[in-house]
């Protein structure tokens, strides 16, 4: 990876505007879905806390926030990168739980998120993206329920995504300008 540390910006993918179009679209759509019951909405911290206060707003259900913060590391044994759960998961048993986080990439992060609840006796899980990075069916994670916007395989920031914890606040879903080959994670 090596990107400008000045961390230069390029096109704009979603406008504010096209975001909050789309984030109403998803929400009624997950209105509809769970017509009848009540959903807790947990936030993949920190990169969807923009999406899911947008979109909670506009679910016209008895909705209940919760927020876990999934961190991936290298282990000692095992070569590939392992995600978990950095404060532990809460108690969610018997409740249908709608995963919410900013972008699918491989898919990882949410197939260990989901396994974890399902462990945990949730009557039901579904995920939900704004973002989902091209080829993200291909790569064998999971495959989440609803998505915003499907992307190229770029890095992108803004409304909640960050380049080393900045342009989180950008109200906009911009590409990050690289500089030499390869994708940044
Ligand atoms: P996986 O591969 O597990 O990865 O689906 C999802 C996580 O990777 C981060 N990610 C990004 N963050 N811009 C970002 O700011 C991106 O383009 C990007 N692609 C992946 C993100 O933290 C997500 O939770
Ligand atoms: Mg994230």
């Amino acid at each position: 990876m090596n990107i400008d540390p000045s961390g230069s910006l390029g096109e704009i993918l979603f406008t504010e505007e096209q975001i909050a179009s789309r984030v109403r679209e998803l929400a009624s759509q997950i209105t509809q879905d769970y017509q009848g019951k009540s959903l807790v909405v947990m936030s993949v911290l920190k990169g969807s806390v923009f999406f899911l206060t947008d979109i909670t707003r506009h679910i016209d259900l008895p909705v209940e926030l919760e927020f876990v913060k999934i961190s991936t590391y290298k282990g000692t044994t095992q070569p590939q990168v392992q995600p978990r759960f950095e404060h532990g998961l809460p108690w969610v048993h018997g409740k249908n739980v709608l995963l919410v986080e900013d972008i699918v990439d491989t898919g990882e992060t949410l197939h260990y998120a989901r396994e974890a609840l399902l462990q945990n006796g949730v009557a039901s899980v579904r995920i939900c993206v704004l973002l989902a990075k091209e080829g993200y069916q291909s790569r064998g994670g999971c495959v989440p329920d609803y998505i915003g916007f499907c992307i190229p395989n770029l890095f992108v920031v803004g409304y909640g995504l960050d380049y080393q914890e900045r342009f989180r606040n950008l109200p906009c879903v911009a590409v990050l300008h690289q500089s030499g080959d390869g994708e940044s994670k």
